[in-house]
C-alpha cells in the first residue's frame, strides 16, 4: 500500500523572544494511504506542530517530508499553496474562515478555484451535512464557534482531498454535535478513501482509528496495544454499513471496523 505521509528524522525549531525552541525533535512517521491515525499527547507536546509541517503550513528545519507524492522540503509558498489546495483538506481551529465571505461562499469558493462543477450545489449538500443548511448566509462573524468549525469542516471534506489533517475537531462542539460530526468524517473518509490524522484528546475517538500516534516533547511512539489493527483496512465490502446520509452508492463504501 503507498504510503501517504513519510517524515524522515524531522526537526522543527522556532525562533522566540526566548531564544529557539525545539519542538519537533527527530519525528520518524509513515501514514499509509487510507489510514485513520489518531494522534494524542499532552498540551504543548508538538500535536498541531506535526499538522502544520504536514500541510506545509511550516517548514521543516531538518529532516525530509513526503506527502502525497510531494516533497515538502525547498518549496515555494505558491508551491505549498497548489499541494494544499489538491491535495489537504484542513479541519484546524485556527484556521480562519474567509470574514466577508458567507459560510456556502468559504466551502464553495476552494471548489471553484479547482475548476470543479457544480461547486455552490456541493457545498450547499456539504452544509446541509454538517447541520449547517439554515446558516448558508451568514457570515463567520454570525456563527458560533462550533458552527464555524463545521463550515471547515464541510470545506474540508467536499474538497474531495485525500488527505484530512483534523485538530480536535469536535473541541467546540457539544457532545451529541460532535459525536455526529465524527461519524461524518469518518463516512467520508471511508468513502472517498482519504487518509486522516486526527489529534484529540478523547481517547476513545483516538481508538477508533487505525493506529495511534502519542506524541511527548516532541517526539512521536506508537503504543503496541493501541488503535485497530491494519488489517482493519482489508475486510469483504459486504463488512461495510451502508451509508445513506451521505447519497453514495452502497458499493462505494468501505468497510466500517472504526465503529464502536
Ligand atoms: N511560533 C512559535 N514559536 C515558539 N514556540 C512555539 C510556537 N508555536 C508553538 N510553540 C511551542 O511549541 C510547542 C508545541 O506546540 P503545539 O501547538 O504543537 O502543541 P500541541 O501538542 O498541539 O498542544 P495542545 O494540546 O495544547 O494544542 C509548545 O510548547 C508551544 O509553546
Ligand atoms: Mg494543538
Amino acid at each position: 500500500m503507498p504510503q501517504t505521509v513519510t517524515l524522515n528524522n524531522v526537526h522543527l525549531t522556532l525562533n522566540s523572544r526566548a531564544g529557539a525552541v525545539a519542538i519537533l525533535k527527530g519525528i520518524d512517521v509513515e501514514a499509509q494511504a487510507g489510514e485513520a491515525i489518531g494522534i494524542v499527547g499532552p498540551s504543548g507536546s508538538g500535536k498541531t506542530s506535526l499538522l502544520m509541517v504536514m500541510a506545509g503550513l511550516e517548514s521543516v528545519t531538518s529532516g525530509e517530508i513526503t506527502v502525497a507524492d510531494v516533497r515538502l522540503n525547498d518549496r515555494s509558498e505558491s508551491d505549498l499553496a497548489k499541494f494544499r489546495r489538491e491535495n489537504i483538506g484542513i479541519i484546524f481551529q485556527s484556521f480562519h474562515l474567509i470574514p466577508t465571505m458567507t459560510a456556502l461562499e468559504n466551502v464553495a469558493v476552494p471548489l471553484e478555484f479547482k475548476g470543479e462543477k457544480d461547486a455552490f450545489a456541493r457545498a450547499r449538500e456539504g452544509l446541509v451535512r454538517v447541520g449547517l443548511g439554515h446558516r448558508l448566509d451568514h457570515y463567520p462573524g454570525q456563527l458560533s464557534g462550533g458552527e464555524q468549525q463545521r463550515v471547515a469542516i464541510a470545506r474540508a471534506v467536499t474538497s474531495g482531498a485525500k488527505i484530512l489533517l483534523a485538530d480536535e475537531p469536535t473541541g467546540n462542539l457539544d457532545q451529541e454535535t460532535g459525536a455526529s460530526i465524527i461519524d461524518l468524517l469518518f463516512d467520508l473518509k471511508e468513502k472517498t478513501k482519504a487518509t486522516l490524522l486526527l489529534v484529540t484528546h478523547d481517547v476513545s475517538l483516538a481508538q477508533r482509528c487505525n493506529r495511534i500516534w502519542q506524541v511527548r516533547d516532541g517526539k512521536v511512539t506508537e503504543p503496541a496495544s493501541a488503535g485497530k489493527p491494519r488489517k482493519a483496512l482489508n475486510m469483504p465490502a459486504s463488512a461495510g454499513k451502508p451509508r445513506k446520509a451521505l447519497n453514495m452508492p452502497a458499493s462505494a463504501g468501505k468497510p466500517r471496523k472504526d465503529a464502536k
